[in-house]
């Protein structure tokens, strides 16, 4: 990344006044962040009329204090607190600040969504994040799209023009990879490497990007800064829990094959997202996440409070209804194997775990009836019942034992098929399935990526 040579003044080249936000006085009802969803993305003239100039802090506490009042958490799927990081950061020496939208969870749409339609909100939430931490180094991490590229970069030379920035903002490409998004796989890839995790410490707020330290904030996380930075804490806690404040971007797949990305509430019950009725179980929280029964499902809500005692997490808002007649374990079977597929392989238990589950998973959900599946094991026996021995032991074994989550999101996904679908694991150890539709439901990329020359 480059360093700017100096601090740019805001300044605005349109002609009538902007508005100036009083606090509280956003938007009172959903949504906040996408507010033309399916229509036409947000100018810069359109953003500054609707929100005002970015409301730049000219120091560091006064966010920091904002975002902790706020309990705004990170939406790209740990729900860190916000201002921990921003705190961990501010004051260090020469901070770089990276907004991320690799978005590499084949599943979630939301950041591209948002990236696309309120580039500006985004940007603005970049820009202060950035003053907060007192860094004028600033990178925007993106999904690999010629098209999105584009657009944000037409995005950034209105900023220019209207001198809106503290800081000029370098446009990254992210790999297209699973883990490309992980936050010292990020680091790796900003400073010209492989996207690969970082095998051990220092944290990224010591050592990051060029040896830096460095603040990296989820694109959608960054938009909500710059809503609290302009109308307060108190108007962000006017939706979600006292305990998960705020709202976040799903992107939710109903059981009639509809999918689309919707801005909801912290706290609002699964069956007000997601059509229940006809589905076989859910999802929740995406690829890492796990499936729940849909009358468990039913009684809980988007937050970590109540989807914790079940063995889920909200994630990064990947919700997924699977329709009645579909097989939640051929389903979790092709999902794991792109999982396995994508382990950077550089740590033992992930490298070796992660095939293993992923082949005796595709043993446990062969469809077929005995002949058919002995045909196609070459005249072997395909022991689903030792596979589903091995998948609960495994499941064990690999967690924790990374140097990233992915072999923990991937046990957890496995461990919540096996309570889910325990049933339908009996039947199938018995050459039997309840699926009377072979399609595959949840998106995949068409072929994952196994070449080397794939991580940069
Ligand atoms: C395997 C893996 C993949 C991840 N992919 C993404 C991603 O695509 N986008 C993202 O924002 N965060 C991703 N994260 C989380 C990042 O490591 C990091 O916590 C996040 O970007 C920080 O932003 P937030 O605190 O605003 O959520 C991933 C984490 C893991 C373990
Ligand atoms: S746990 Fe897996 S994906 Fe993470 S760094 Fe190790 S090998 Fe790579």
């Amino acid at each position: 990344m480059t360093s700017p040579a100096a601090l740019a003044h805001p300044r605005f080249s349109l002609t009538e006044p902007l508005p100036v936000p009083a606090p509280g006085a956003g938007p009172a009802q959903l949504p906040r962040l996408l507010p033309r969803h399916g229509a036409v993305p947000v100018r810069l003239t359109d953003h500054l009329r609707a929100y005002g100039p970015v409301p730049y802090r000219g120091r560091s506490g006064h966010l920091i204090r904002e975002a902790a009042a706020a309990g705004l958490t990170g939406r790209g799927g740990a729900a860190f607190p916000v201002h921990r990081k921003l705190a961990a950061v501010a004051g260090a020496p020469e901070p770089v600040v990276i907004g991320n939208g690799a978005e590499g969870e084949p599943a979630s749409n939301k950041d591209k969504s948002l990236l696309w339609i309120s580039p500006h909100l985004v940007l603005d939430g970049l820009q202060l994040a950035a003053e907060a931490v007192g860094s004028l180094t600033i990178g925007l991490y993106v999904h690999r799209n010629p098209r999105l590229l584009r657009h944000l970069q037409v995005a950034l030379a209105e900023r220019v023009d209207a001198r809106a920035d503290r800081a000029p903002v370098e446009l990254i490409e992210a790999p297209s990879r699973f883990l490309a998004g992980e936050a010292s796989s990020l680091a790796s890839v900003v400073t010209g490497g492989a996207a690969l995790p970082r095998l051990k410490d220092p944290r990224l707020s010591e050592r990051g990007v060029a040896g830096r330290p460095t603040l990296v904030q989820n694109v959608e996380t960054l938009a909500h800064l710059a809503l609290i930075a302009r109308y307060g804490a108190g108007w962000f806690r006017a939706v979600g829990t006292s305990a998960e404040p705020g709202s976040m971007l799903t992107t939710l797949y109903q059981a009639s094959g509809r999918a689309d990305v919707t801005e909801a509430a912290l706290g609002t019950p699964l069956a007000d997202l997601l059509s229940l009725a006809g589905a076989g179980a859910v999802l929740v929280g995406g690829y890492h996440g796990a499936w729940l029964a849909t009358p468990e499902a039913a009684g809980l809500r988007l937050s970590n409070a109540t989807l914790r005692p079940a063995g889920a997490f909200v994630g990064a808002g990947v919700l997924a209804a699977l329709p009645a007649g579909r097989c939640g374990l051929a389903e979790t079977a092709r999902v794991v194997r792109y999982l396995a597929l994508e382990s950077a392989g550089q740590c033992g238990p992930c490298f070796n775990g992660l095939p293993r589950m992923a082949a005796a998973l595709s043993v446990l959900a062969l469809p077929e009836g005995p002949r058919a599946a002995r045909r196609g094991m070459g005249g072997r026996w395909p022991d689903r019942a030792a596979a589903r021995a091995d998948l609960e032991r495994w499941t064990g074994l690999v967690e924790g034992r990374g140097a990233c989550h992915h072999p923990d999101g991937t046990a957890r996904l496995v461990r919540s098929a096996l309570r889910v679908f325990a049933a339908e694991a009996g039947l199938h150890c018995r050459g039997q399935c309840t699926g009377t539709e072979a399609r595959p439901f949840l998106p995949l990329p068409p072929e994952p990526a196994i070449d080397a020359a794939d991580w940069s």
